[in-house]
């Protein structure tokens, strides 16, 4: 997969895709992932990302112009008509659709080139979203100063589902919310520690009891929840 990140700020995005699985992954050539500065595709003199916006009010807003030049450069696309195989370009936005694990098995599925646009500011001209972009995307209900955090969201739980880009096959089959559950308990050695014992059964190696027992907890822990007595009702 081919991923282009569009941003402002890309001294945010420094070394974050540097670690574990994302690095492991670019290093075997499964993603490839560009920041690029929006500014790059400015052609007037000042270099002008943003603007006031029409009507007044306050904060700026990201031009249309930079936008059009920079996706038209990087995917050879003409607007969102302009069909081509695998091509998805996401707007970063408290607005967009809430991201989910499904959002990002969907993803690494459909998509063989990402193209993430990180909103900032009041927002973005209107024209690219409605020109430009195939989904806008929010990773939660809280405003972020930009889309920057996000986009780096949407990269990590993206391609740790890659083919190859775990150590395991069955690794991301077992993650919590793949099968709408939250993960059970996990422990390691020591089997007690300052008094607190992992549980026998966890010990014994009979491999059909741990999965009951890990299939049991996973669904009390998805009941209870972190969040309180609702957590996971919509499972
Ligand atoms: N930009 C600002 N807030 C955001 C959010 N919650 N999700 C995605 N992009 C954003």
């Amino acid at each position: 997969m081919k991923i282009d990140v569009l941003t402002i700020f890309p001294e945010y995005f420094g070394s974050i895709f540097e670690f574990g699985i994302i690095r492991r992954a670019k290093l075997a050539g499964i993603v490839e992932i560009r920041v690029h500065d929006i500014r790059e595709y400015a052609a007037d003199k000042h270099r002008m990302v943003d603007d006031r916006p029409f009507g007044g009010g306050d904060g700026m807003v990201l031009k249309p112009e930079p936008l059009f030049a920079a996706i038209e450069a990087l995917t050879g696309r003409k607007g969102r008509e302009d069909r081509r195989e695998g091509v998805k370009v996401v707007l970063l936005t408290p607005q967009g659709e809430p991201f989910k694990q499904a959002s990002a098995v969907r993803l690494a599925a459909e998509a063989s080139h990402l193209v993430l646009i990180c909103g900032r500011y009041e927002g973005v001209d209107e024209r690219v979203a409605e020109q430009l972009v195939d989904e806008e995307i929010s990773i939660g209900d809280y405003v972020l100063s930009g889309g920057e955090p996000a986009a780096s969201v949407v990269v990590d739980a993206i391609v740790r589902l890659l083919p190859g880009a775990l150590g395991s096959e069955t690794s991301a089959e077992n993650d919590s919310f793949s099968d709408g559950l939250l993960d059970c308990p996990q422990y390691t050695r020591p089997a007690e520690f300052r008094g607190m014992k992992v549980p026998d059964v966890l010990l014994n190696g009979h491999h059909a009891e741990i999965e009951k027992w890990r299939r049991q907890k996973a669904l009390e822990k998805t009941k209870k929840g972190p969040n309180g007595p609702n957590y996971g009702r919509e499972w």
